[in-house]
């Protein structure tokens, strides 16, 4: 059964007094389902994953993001063994990626397009599934009604996209994982269909449940996910909270009681490599953190220069996702 940390980690939750960390924990403490270090996959002299390293941290649901073709499905598929890597290591739920056996079994996958008989119900589909996995029917139920399928189990064919998502997270959810990986699971969906998405993986992560979702869009996963981890060009270029990621950009905003005097605060932006440009309304946009605003008021001060206004402006989320994935190209 998952327990409120994700992983059962052995004697260690039942004798909490052994003085080593727990199986799977980093050195701060802080449960870890997957570590992934220099992960390095090539196709023939094509680099596809180049160095990719993060942490997903247990019994919460992270974020995996990128723009298509990043490398999400490709990190993926190697953490569970369909691909292999050219270099590098990965654990998952403490155990290396050399030995999957050891852990798939505490898995549930989705990825890509889920594959189902379309002539047969959910149900059916399901019981398969079951029937192949060695998997208790009872089962069945649970699932359906996790995922809000249970008044249509019985109905085959006319499944919309969303109700095929739903579908494949039952399938993924049949031998009741510790650790749930959802490939894109939102793509196609309408907006209610992505909330319902959601609120779902909420649900399983309340449990307990580790939970890692790729979209290539922020916007489908950034109210949900409680880690990010941002992929670009096969490289990790973000590791950390949404709220860090949005409050990691900043610009201040200048302007001078004389407009003439514009030029010399371009100087002093010049002078400390902060980037500047003039606004239309003789204002200058400069690239540098909020903490530059005292430095640059009284550098100006020291030259006669009255500022006329000195604010910071944070980036959106959005800026400071393309910011990140612009760096790359
Ligand atoms: N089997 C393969 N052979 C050659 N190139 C591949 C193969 N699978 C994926 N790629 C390439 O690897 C890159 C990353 O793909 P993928 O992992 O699917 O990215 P994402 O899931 O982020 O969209 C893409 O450029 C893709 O064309
Ligand atoms: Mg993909």
């Amino acid at each position: 059964m998952p327990t409120k940390h994700g992983v059962p980690y052995g004697d260690w939750m039942i004798n909490n007094s052994l003085e080593r960390p727990p199986l799977g924990a980093d050195a701060t403490g802080v449960s870890v389902a997957i570590t992934v270090s220099g992960l390095v996959k090539r196709y023939g002299a094509r680099t596809v994953l180049d160095g990719v390293t993060f942490t997903v941290p247990s019994g919460a649901i992270t974020g995996f993001v990128g723009p298509n073709g990043a490398g999400k499905t490709t990190t993926i598929r190697t953490l569970l063994g369909f691909v292999d890597r050219s270099a590098g290591s990965a654990d998952v739920l403490g155990h290396s990626i050399d030995d999957p056996a050891s852990f798939l079994s505490h898995v549930g996958a989705l990825i890509d397009s889920p594959a189902f008989y379309p002539a047969l119900s959910a149900r059916q589909n399901l019981r398969l599934l079951a029937d192949v996995g060695g998997i208790a029917t009872a089962r069945i139920d649970v699932v359906l009604d996790i995922v809000g399928l249970t008044a249509r189990a019985d109905d085959a064919k006319r499944y919309s996209l969303g109700m095929r998502q739903r579908l494949g997270i039952a399938a993924a959810l049949l031998p009741d994982p510790t650790l749930l990986v959802l490939d894109e699971p939102t793509n196609g969906l309408d907006p209610v269909g992505i909330q319902e998405i959601r609120n779902l993986l909420r649900r399983l992560a309340d449990e307990g449940r580790t939970v890692l979702v790729s979209s290539h869009l922020l916007s489908e996963l950034e109210h949900v996910s409680d880690w990010l981890v941002v992929l670009d060009g096969g490289r990790v270029v973000y590791e950390g909270t949404v709220a860090a990621l949005s409050g990691g950009t900043h610009e201040l905003i200048v302007s001078t009681q004389h407009p003439d005097d514009l030029s010399v605060i371009e100087l002093l932006c010049a002078e400390r490599h902060f980037g500047a440009s003039r606004s239309t309304n003789h204002r200058l946009l400069i690239d540098a953190p909020a903490s530059f605003a005292v430095e640059l008021n009284r550098a100006a001060m020291d030259l006669g220069v009255v500022l006329a206004e000195l604010s910071p402006r944070q980036a959106s989320l959005e800026e400071s996702f393309l910011a990140l994935i612009g760096g790359t190209r």
